[in-house]
């Protein structure tokens, strides 16, 4: 071992350590023993006492100032004292600057130089951040005013980033300073979408709500001896409570998806069967739309691991949006096929309309909440703009993905992949 040369010199040092701790006792017991000599008879035995009470002293418990010493001695050893700022600030996962009194940067980690392309130890903080907020919370702490100070801070390029930054100074006396970077950019994002999601669920609420007070006033008021007036009046009062009806429903369904989404589902679900069982349960929908519901299912066993009703819905929602938005086609094609080569080998369920289709530039914002590609279409076939929002949960839930294809004109295509058991 390479420590075992050491080991004598180490015995010295704490040998020593412990003499100068005993000082005082040490020097009492000389003066007492010197006194004792001149005082009485010279002998060596005198001087033999004296040494046997310097022996004793070094050999005293060591003292409060001893037990420090081997504390330290005991952290140099463990490595703790070589622990420089670069090390500590290469272990920290945000963006981490240091910067001396010039504020002119010392160090910047990792995280720091793929955050702000361009930095470099030398360069002046006060050009590379040159938002107001920044500068004054960089001459606030350089002015000592405080030792601390937070700001929040948007950073524009290569990406926009919202930053929660916090200034201080190092330890005392270093002459250093750390600017630390918090990114809230993803709870910013989450905020965003949650008040875009109330604003959303209330107009979608209100304006079925303000319909049916309208009509109230109606019935009290002009209509309120016409019979055939009330009758249709109340028919529309009745459709529109049912939307709202719908719609909470599709609020709640999302919030307890929400509630578990990465739960993965126990059970095993015959795809077939469910499938099926769907358009069993679509098929007035069907009729009354003119459309005929064909099917393409391959022989044997079509399992997967999952929820069989959360399934089931995704299923009926994209064959009822087939009926309802590819109606025109007069066909919906229903197919489910095994990929048991490439990377993810699994089943895939395909629901194929052949009506108008999706224009391009909607697919990817499809399966967001609420978005329709044409409100008042959608509206008039009783949408809430929810039901591809509650598929792309399940689906993900179940490690599955929807894909869809479309051409303009001539239909579109939502496939369905689920992994295999
Ligand atoms: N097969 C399709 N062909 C054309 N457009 C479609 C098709 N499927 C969905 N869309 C469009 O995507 C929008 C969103 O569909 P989604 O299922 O999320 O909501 P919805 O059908 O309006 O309401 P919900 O499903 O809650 O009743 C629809 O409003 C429609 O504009
Ligand atoms: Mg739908």
């Amino acid at each position: 071992m390479a420590d075992t040369g050491t080991e004598p010199t180490g015995l010295l040092q704490a040998l020593a350590a412990r003499l100068w701790n005993a000082r005082w006792l040490i020097v009492a017991g000389v003066v007492a023993l010197i006194s004792v000599y001149v005082f009485a008879a010279s002998s060596v035995f005198v001087l033999v006492a004296a040494l046997a009470v310097m022996v004793a002293a070094a050999l005293l418990p060591a003292g409060a100032a001893n037990q420090s010493a081997e504390r330290a001695a005991a952290m140099e050893a463990s490595g703790l004292q070589r622990l420089s700022g670069e090390y500590l600030a290469a272990a920290v996962a945000d963006p981490l600057i240091i910067f001396d009194r010039t504020a002119t940067i010392v160090h910047a980690n990792a995280a720091a130089f793929a955050a702000f392309g361009g930095i470099a130890p030398g360069m002046s903080l006060s050009l590379k951040f040159r938002a107001p907020e920044m500068q004054s919370l960089l001459d606030s702490v350089l002015a000592g005013t405080v030792a601390s100070s937070v700001i929040e801070y948007l950073e524009k390029l290569p990406v926009e980033r919202a930053y929660r930054v916090s200034a201080s100074s190092v330890g005392h006396g270093t002459d250093l300073y750390v600017l630390a970077f918090k990114d809230q950019s993803e709870s910013r994002r989450i905020d965003r979408m949650r008040a875009d999601f109330i604003a959303n669920a209330s107009h979608e609420l209100r304006t079925p709500l303000a319909s049916i007070a309208g009509f109230i006033e109606t019935l009290r008021g002009p209509a309120r001896n016409d019979p055939a007036a009330r009758d249709q009046f109340l028919q529309i009062m009745q459709n529109q409570t049912g939307r709202m009806a719908r719609l909470i429903d599709d609020l709640l369904s999302l919030s307890r998806l929400e509630m578990k989404p990465y739960l993965r589902p126990g059970t095993e679900v015959d795809l077939r069967q469910t499938v099926d069982s769907v358009i069993d349960s679509l098929a007035p929908l069907a009729t009354e739309n003119g459309v005929v519901v064909e099917r393409d299912f391959p022989q044997g066993r079509l399992a997967v691991p999952g929820d069989r009703d959360e399934l089931f819905q995704v299923f009926e929602n994209l064959l009822e949006n087939a009926c309802k938005y590819g109606q025109s086609g007069g066909r919906v094609a229903v197919s489910i096929a095994r990929t048991e080569d490439g990377p993810e080998p699994g089943i895939d369920v395909t629901i194929r309309d052949f009506g108008p289709g999706i224009p391009e530039e909607h697919i990817p914002r499809i399966t967001e909440r609420f978005y329709r590609v044409d409100v008042e279409s959608s509206r008039t076939q009783k949408g809430t703009g929810l039901g591809l929002s509650i598929v792309k949960h399940i689906l993900t839930r179940h490690n599955g993905r929807l894909s869809i294809k479309s051409e303009v004109g001539k239909g579109a295509a939502f496939s369905v992949h689920l992994p295999a058991l």
